[in-house]
């Protein structure tokens, strides 16, 4: 398999990846360890990414950290998750910001505690003019939630005037959901061996390229990554076209 740095320039590469980083706990059940631990491992698979990233430049990276329903979970386990969450942006936001990556949360952020609230904010202001690669963490975010946010929102610009109900379509909507302000979301991948979007991005799903890999997420690293990548890159990508359009319009 080619390493990390041999994969050809002249590859497709997607603007914009998102992932579902499922299977921490799976990894730690087999080692006989407690699922935090797996969670805690998983840090690892998520520093290699963003630096995988900056290399192969991609310049949106959007992270399912934490959905909605992931509050049904244990309490020991939501509780484990918010210190890891808390812990990483203390350690990490430093070294993410001197890399030129700017870090956005995305989701209800009302649901955290003040102390984390605070800290997710400072980390998205500090460093929101970095350019070299969006990181998008998705917190308590829920596809369907991002619908109803967005509809809340545009019901809101109607009833003050600056939004004609009558004129409603998707690009004037568009701009109410998450990443609006970034390219369509290219690539999804789900590591874990899962088949199933588990109420991630929705809306911003419609063309992604979808691939599903068994790999768990602690075991990610740069050669799973780049192996994602080949396959997105033989993906033809029709958007509703024949194959003869596309090859027609190069
Ligand atoms: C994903 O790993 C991380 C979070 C949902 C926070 P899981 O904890 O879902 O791992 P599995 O799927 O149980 O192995
Ligand atoms: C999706 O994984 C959420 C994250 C990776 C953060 P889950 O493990 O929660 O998904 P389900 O429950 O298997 O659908
Ligand atoms: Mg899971």
């Amino acid at each position: 398999m080619a390493s990390a740095s041999e994969a050809p320039a002249t590859t497709r590469v997607p603007r914009h990846l998102a992932i579902v980083m499922d299977g921490n706990g799976r990894w730690a059940q087999r080692r006989l360890l407690p699922r935090t631990v797996g969670h805690r491992e998983g840090q690892k698979s998520l520093r290699a990414t963003v630096e995988f990233c900056l290399r192969r430049g991609i310049g949106s990276l959007t992270l399912f950290a934490f959905s909605s329903e992931n509050w049904k979970r244990p309490e020991g386990e939501v509780g484990a998750l918010m210190q890891l969450f808390l812990k990483a942006l203390d350690r990490e936001v430093d070294e993410l910001h001197a890399n030129g990556v700017r870090i956005s949360f995305i989701g209800d952020l009302s649901a955290f505690s003040t102390e984390l609230r605070e800290r997710m904010q400072q980390a998205m202001a500090r460093t929101a003019g970095n350019r070299a690669l969006h990181a998008n963490v998705a917190v308590n975010y829920g596809g369907r939630w991002d619908i109803a946010q967005a509809a809340r929102r545009a019901a809101e610009a109607a009833v003050a005037g600056t939004l004609d109900p009558a004129t409603i379509d998707e690009a004037s909507l568009s701009p109410f959901f998450s990443l609006h302000d970034q390219p369509p979301v290219d690539l999804f991948l789900r590591t874990g061996g899962e088949l199933r979007i588990s109420n991630f991005l929705l809306w911003q799903v419609a063309y992604a390229e979808l691939v599903f890999i068994d790999t768990l997420w602690p075991d990610v690293d740069a050669e799973v990554l780049d192996a994602a990548l080949r396959e997105f890159a033989r993906r033809e990508r029709r958007y509703g076209m024949t194959s003869e359009q596309v090859a027609a319009a190069g």
